[in-house]
């Protein structure tokens, strides 16, 4: 089969102690300290020309599950978890052409600090800097803040779009050609080209211009995961990556369709934003390995429900430690992760919580079960079947095997089908990501 080439990311779970107890982890209990081990996958995932690695990141520990700390620190669930924007430099430093997206919360950072702090990543990157822009969603995250807890979920969006406005004037407030750096007349910036902002509006309060000086892309690539109505919104608005979860390709083609009608609202050229779907391949040797392994991963003892429903409570802020285990759910609301609660009740139907459970994995939006070359058939498929964009791949399970797996297997298998990239065309990330 030959197809038309989609986009490849990859998903990292925070930088923090990948995979936790699971197999050809090798000594990450105490070696997740160093970098190592993000390099090497990183150096890796340039090597098999991804698009970019999406660095996750929330600034708290989790604690809605059982009100209690617990689970999330016995596990290792996202936890410890180092400040995104050091491990992105790191990863900057050890590559040349691959996209590196940083987690940054908008209720987290004063909208000029990270104006200049995405501007300083991508000075350093040479143009190879994404922000994965988020709202934050955790009321423990807001109090480590200063905020009593998170606004309501519409209102986030809404004042993130403000603080869009803000970071994008901020970036723009040095008029391309502002560095002259002519030494005969002994000029380094033009003066005339650096301009204040003097934002003043509902919830920022902004001079400028930035000190930290341009961005080599002008703006920096804008990653977005908005899942409710709003959220798509706010992506539709602002992104040029989306990344999304959403079961099954009919749902995934319709969230692609819906994201890209919103943009064409707004007299945005939809081709200008790639939507990828994460998903997490399982591969074998052979169709029967890669099976087994699968269904290894969906064994359910009542610590894997447990951790599962861990997860869940700390997206949604729920506590389904308190809600027993063998009655049917019945409806929740949340001022979390609306969409990522909204698929978990659809599966669940009028199964109980436990069977729930059970069904409930971070296996991504279809199942990728096979030999490489079987996978490499199944995302062709499913990306003619959806329109496009590409695949934002994530395992629960991610060691140096895992990631070899994937480049050395997988993506040359996509790559004789001319479902992926062989080389990167251009120097910075969003000519990469808008190449094709
Ligand atoms: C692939 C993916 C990655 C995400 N990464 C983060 C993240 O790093 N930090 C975060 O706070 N939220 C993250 N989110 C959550 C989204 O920002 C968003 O809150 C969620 O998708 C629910 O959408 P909604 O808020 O519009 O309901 C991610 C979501 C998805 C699907």
């Amino acid at each position: 089969m030959a197809g038309k080439a989609f986009h490849l990311g990859w998903f990292l779970q925070g930088s923090s102690v990948q995979a936790w107890g699971e197999p050809w982890t090798g000594n990450i209990g105490t070696e997740w300290m160093v970098p190592d081990f993000f390099i090497e996958m990183t150096r890796n995932l340039e090597r098999a020309c991804f698009d970019y690695v999406l660095l996750e990141d929330s600034s708290y520990i989790g604690e809605s599950y059982g009100g209690s700390r617990e689970i999330y620190l016995h596990h290792g669930l996202s936890v410890p978890r180092q400040d995104p924007s050091v491990v992105a430099a790191l990863l900057a430093q050890a590559t040349k052409h691959i996209g590196i997206v940083a987690t940054f919360g908008t209720f987290a950072y004063p909208p000029y600090l990270l104006a200049r702090l995405v501007a300083t990543l991508d000075q350093v990157s040479s143009g190879r800097i994404g922000w994965n822009a988020v709202t934050g969603s955790s009321d423990y995250a807001a109090r480590n803040f200063g905020l009593d807890g998170m606004p309501p979920h519409d209102t986030r969006y809404d004042i993130a779009d403000e603080y869009m406005e803000v970071v994008r004037k901020l970036w723009g407030s040095w008029e391309p050609g502002a560095i002259v750096a002519d030494r005969e007349r002994g000029i380094l910036v033009d003066h005339t080209k650096v301009h204040a902002i003097d934002h003043h509006g509902t919830h920022f309060k902004v001079r400028g211009p930035l000190n930290s000086g341009p961005c080599v892309q002008g703006q920096p690539v804008i990653a977005q995961a908005g899942g409710s109505p709003r959220g798509r919104q706010f992506a539709a608005t602002h992104a040029d990556t989306i990344v999304a979860m959403v079961k099954g390709t009919a749902g995934m083609k319709a969230y692609r369709d819906d994201v890209r009608a919103r943009m064409a609202a707004q007299g945005r050229d939809p081709d200008r934003c790639m939507v990828l779907f994460l998903v997490s391949p399982v591969l074998g040797d052979t169709d029967e390995e890669a099976r087994a392994k699968h269904r290894r991963k969906l064994a359910t003892t009542e610590d894997q429900i447990a951790k599962r429903l861990a997860h869940l409570s700390k997206i949604t802020n729920l506590d389904f430690g308190a809600l027993p285990l063998d009655k049917p759910l019945g409806s929740l609301t949340t001022n979390g992760h609306q969409q990522s609660l909204d698929e978990f009740l659809k599966k669940a139907g009028n199964k109980t919580l436990r069977e729930a459970a059970e069904i409930y994995s971070d296996a991504g939006s279809i199942p990728l079960i096979g030999t490489p070359a079987q996978v490499a058939e199944q995302m062709g498929a499913a990306m003619e079947e959806i329109g496009g964009d590409g695949f934002l791949l994530s395992t629960n399970d991610t060691s140096r095997r895992v990631i070899a797996e994937i480049c050395d297997g997988l993506v040359p298998e996509l790559q004789r089908r001319g479902l992926a990239r062989r080389a990167y065309s251009h120097a910075m990330f969003r000519d990469n990501l808008l190449d094709f």
